[in-house]
């Protein structure tokens, strides 16, 4: 992989370990713009209103954002510490319910701060200094995640193929290269001419603003299109196979993805076109044996009725009906890709 096509992480830690700076993806395309995150209502505030968003990152952001928190309480008793995590930890799970990285992660961070509390002699500054350690873990494994996932994911590709993707889940949805844009920017370093179709991902328009945008600059070939316009592209012969990301998988491989994929894995079923999923294993939740108990976040009505509108474009007290996220079958998905290789159906991670 060609780290030289990124300029930086889009998630790191900064401040000695007190703060964490992030590219704030709504500001995207139209300005670069880096903002750190300290206290408990830049965290928040960020994963809510997707400045940082896409799974695995917000999943690295929620990490980091308990060791940060956690330092700066200030906090000088082991009793009042193992309070404020509690709290700490419930504060960043209520912010997105879908993406399950965020539950591993905090998990795992309350899982390694019960380790650390074994040792009856341990500081608070050891305390401070572990967590944060463990939050950098999480970012490297996912990085190495991301790698590896490129390397599965390139074998069912060709140089010269066209592939759609849907939202973003390339470089700014993790901390580094991506999970479905992952084999893309590998092709793009063996010098093969992947041609990438990205659709625009209503409402929130992830894959105009961000996937286009990433993918411009990186140098890859990229045309977007309405959500809406897939079947048509489709039955004009012109897609060679669908990538996507994912937000939690079940353990029979039902996947939520950003509301739209799962029309889209229907369309590539109509058209035989192979569609893939492409994420850690992070992303899978043990937990649920199907999509069917996935708890699925539904957003604010003036993303669909005013956002990006100079003037509002729905009726006043329309009744809006805007999931983030919908579920695919494990059926209809022809692979699902993560670090560990490439699974089929019926699926067995
Ligand atoms: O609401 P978002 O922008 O966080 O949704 C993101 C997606 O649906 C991505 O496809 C998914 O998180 C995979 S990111 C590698």
């Amino acid at each position: 992989m060609d780290e030289a096509l990124f300029e930086y992480d889009s998630v790191s830690i900064c401040n000695n370990g007190q703060g964490l700076k992030i590219l704030d993806q709504t500001k995207l395309p139209n300005e670069e713009v880096f903002i750190i995150l300290q206290n408990e209502d830049d965290f928040t505030d960020a994963i809510t209103s997707l400045k940082v968003r896409g799974a695995p990152a917000i999943g690295i952001a929620a990490a980091y954002g308990i060791s940060i928190l956690m330092y700066n309480s200030g906090i000088k008793s082991i009793k009042d510490y193992r309070s404020e995590f509690t709290k700490i930890k419930k504060l960043l799970l209520n912010t997105r319910p879908t993406a399950v990285n965020l539950l591993n992660a905090l998990n795992r961070m309350e899982y390694r701060f019960f380790q650390i509390l074994k040792d009856k002699d341990v500081t608070i500054e050891e305390i401070n200094q572990k967590l944060q350690e463990e939050a950098e873990l999480i970012k490297c494994e996912d990085i190495d995640s991301n790698i590896k996932i490129a390397d599965n994911a390139i074998t069912l590709l060709k140089p010269s193929m066209s592939i759609l993707t849907h939202c973003n889940a390339g470089h700014l949805a993790v901390s580094r290269f991506g999970t479905a844009l992952a084999p893309i920017y590998l092709a793009k370093s063996k010098g093969w001419n992947i041609k990438v179709y990205s659709c625009e991902t209503r409402p929130l328009l992830q894959g105009a603003r961000l996937t286009s945008f990433e993918l411009m600059r990186a140098g890859i070939d990229v045309t977007l299109l309405c959500d809406n316009m897939v079947s048509s592209l489709m039955s004009e012969g012109k897609i060679d196979a669908v990538i996507t990301g994912c937000d939690r998988i079940a353990r029979n491989g039902d996947t939520a993805n950003k509301i739209g994929t799962s029309s889209i894995a229907v369309l590539a079923s109509y058209y035989k076109i192979p569609f893939y999923v492409a994420g850690p294993s992070t992303t899978i939740d043990n937990d649920s044996l199907t999509g069917d108990s996935f708890v699925i976040e539904q957003r604010s009505p003036e993303e669909i009725t005013e956002m990006w509108y100079s003037v509002r474009m729905a009726p006043k007290n329309i009744k809006v009906y805007n999931p983030a996220f919908d579920v695919t079958k494990s059926q209809l998905i022809s692979a699902i890709i993560t670090e560990k290789g490439v699974f089929k159906y019926p699926y067995n991670f």
